[in-house]
């Protein structure tokens, strides 16, 4: 992108080539609630195609998007009508061209969501698994089974879906009887597809090229781990199955299966016949070690790892998953992937505020629960150790993975009504899961107005009062917000685009992370309590001011 400085070597920041997306920095845009263009409350994609500008102020290579297919929202989008179309409620197929188009003329590519695993319950082929006999073709994309014990009124087996309550739905026959069962990993809005059956496989071949004609230039694949399952009868209990979602050698019966490969390696063969090769991230919470497969370039390219959104603020558990992962990436040939944010997980500056503590949620999920009677956040800090975490990770060779609002260091939206929540997790775990609304309440553009200039409309998820400091019109006007921080550290990030790895400076135990990349750059983030001296030479950018040329507790500094 123009913004870039010059220095950047043109064989490794390569934004036209086939390698554009191994170094660039991806924003997620969560398009219901990214800018509402109609007023109606909810985002939509001339929405986007209105802030094109501020996308490309902010400096990113590429942006994400969420689901924008007709849905019911059962799951925010992830339940899908119908994957060749927009949904009515964000606008058509001709805004969608006329949004890819602003961000190509922008030199920012475009990422789409694809959700493979399950469809919607009011998909066509759904609706016609309903209408058809037993044992049909129609029934066959699906994953039906009959139930056991008594008049088959129990589910075929105890399995829990990921959002609580049984993975197993009843149906009503045509015939107007209880009849068989359908499997969902998730909602019980959205059936798993049987990825045995041909159409199924065909049907997506289709939808991948659909997109791809149209000039997306990649996809992030939804729970990519799922899609293969061995349901041969007799169906193991519960108990019987990995404790953990992440087993290590392939025979779980619906995680991670080796077949699921066969079913990327078909898809690299279609993305490979564009040119650039369009390109693709998994989004696979599976072992460590089995990662890498999804990233192979026979495969889907490029997979996600969640390390450092699990992890605590903390120098030893970011320079150890910092080094597996360059080491992993290595091997693979994929580079890494880096994110501490997205639409499922408490935001960092909310998390980093908060007591330590192990978990994709960990504590913050229990404060959430109990809002407002153990007033343990300290939003200041948790904003601090953002910023510097963020600066950091934006050092890293590999592709930074940015959520829309971190760049205004939001919070968690805590205070949401049970009668405003959207998530699934919320409705099906009462009492006991708080859900992910509080990271999907829509942008604060401006301080004021009725959604603070969102739209012409209350938004969709109500914004606190809060948020109007956190206003991108506010933090314009603010030398050192953390908005600021971001695009400057995004412009200057064009410096450390190539795949070359990193050195580290210092010892293993210390609570000070430094680094330096081949050509002279360094990031030093101090972790620990107190202000330490920063290494020779110019400081290019730090999170938070400099304290008497020192560099204070939980801040980074660019040096070079
Ligand atoms: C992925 C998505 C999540 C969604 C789930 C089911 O984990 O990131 O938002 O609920 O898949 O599609």
């Amino acid at each position: 992108m123009s913004t870039k400085t010059a220095s950047t070597p043109d064989d490794t920041k390569d934004v036209s080539g086939a390698n554009w997306w191994r170094q660039a920095a991806v924003y997620q845009i969560y398009p219901r609630s990214f800018s509402d263009s109609n007023g109606d409350g909810l985002g939509d994609i001339k929405g986007i195609t209105a802030k094109v500008p501020y996308l490309e102020s902010l400096g990113i290579d590429a942006v994400w998007l969420s689901p924008f297919y007709p849905s019911a929202l059962a799951d925010g989008g992830y339940d899908v009508d119908n994957y060749r179309d927009v949904d009515p409620k964000l606008g058509s197929l001709a805004d969608f061209d006329e949004m890819t188009a602003a961000l190509h003329a922008a030199g920012i590519k475009l990422i789409v969501d694809i959700v493979p695993n399950h469809s919607s319950d009011r998909h066509d082929w759904f609706r016609e698994a309903l209408a058809s006999p037993k044992g049909s073709a129609a029934r066959d994309r699906y994953i039906f089974r009959e139930g056991k014990g008594k008049d088959g009124g129990l589910p075929p087996s105890d399995w829990e879906s990921l959002f609580g309550g049984p993975a197993w739905e009843r149906i009503i026959e045509p015939d107007g009887a209880p009849g068989q069962w359908y499997m969902h990993l998730f909602a019980k809005e959205q059936p798993d597809f049987n990825w045995d059956n041909p159409e199924v496989r065909e049907d997506f071949l289709k939808t991948l090229r659909f997109w791809s004609d149209r000039g997306v230039d990649g996809f992030r694949i939804d729970v990519a781990h799922a899609l293969t399952k061995d349901l041969s009868e007799p169906l193991p209990a519960k108990a019987e199955l990995a404790a953990e979602d992440e087993t290590t050698d392939g025979t779980h019966p619906f995680w991670d299966r080796d077949e699921v490969h066969e079913i990327y390696a078909e898809w690299r063969a279609l993305f490979n016949e564009y040119n650039p090769p369009r390109t693709a991230v998994a989004e696979a919470w599976v072992h460590a070690d089995r990662r890498g497969r999804y990233a192979s370039p026979e495969g889907l390219g490029q997979a996600f790892n969640f390390d450092l959104l699990q992890a605590a603020f903390d120098a030893e558990q970011f320079r150890e998953i910092i080094a597996r992962n360059l080491a992993e990436s290595q091997v693979t040939g994929a580079s890494s992937t880096w994110v501490f944010s997205n639409h499922d997980v408490v935001r960092h500056a909310t998390r980093y505020g908060l007591p330590k503590g192990p978990g994709r949620n960990g504590p913050a999920q229990a404060w959430l629960k109990s809002a407002g009677t153990e007033p343990a956040l300290n939003r200041e800090l948790g904003e601090r150790r953002a910023r510097a975490a963020t600066l950091m990770m934006l050092a890293l060779p590999g592709s930074a993975y940015l959520y829309q609002g971190e760049e205004l260091g939001l919070h968690e939206v805590v205070e949401i009504p049970a009668t405003d929540r959207q998530d699934p997790s919320f409705f099906r775990n009462p009492g006991v899961e708080i859900g992910r609304d509080g990271c999907r309440v829509p942008l604060p553009w401006t301080s004021e107005g009725i959604a603070f200039g969102f739209g012409d409309a209350a938004a969709h998820l109500p914004q606190p009062e809060w948020f109007s400091a956190y206003s991108v019109a506010r933090q314009e006007m603010q030398p050192g917000s953390t908005l600021a921080l971001y695009r400057e550290a995004l412009r200057l990030r064009g410096n450390l685009q190539t795949d070359e790895l990193l050195k580290w400076l210092g010892g293993p135990h210390d609570s000070v992370l430094h680094f330096i990349r081949p050509n002279g750059w360094q990031s030093i983030t101090n972790f620990g309590t107190g202000p330490v001296e920063l290494a020779a030479g110019t400081v290019v950018l730090s999170s938070s001011p400099l304290t008497d040329g020192k560099l204070p507790a939980d801040t980074t500094a660019w040096i070079i």
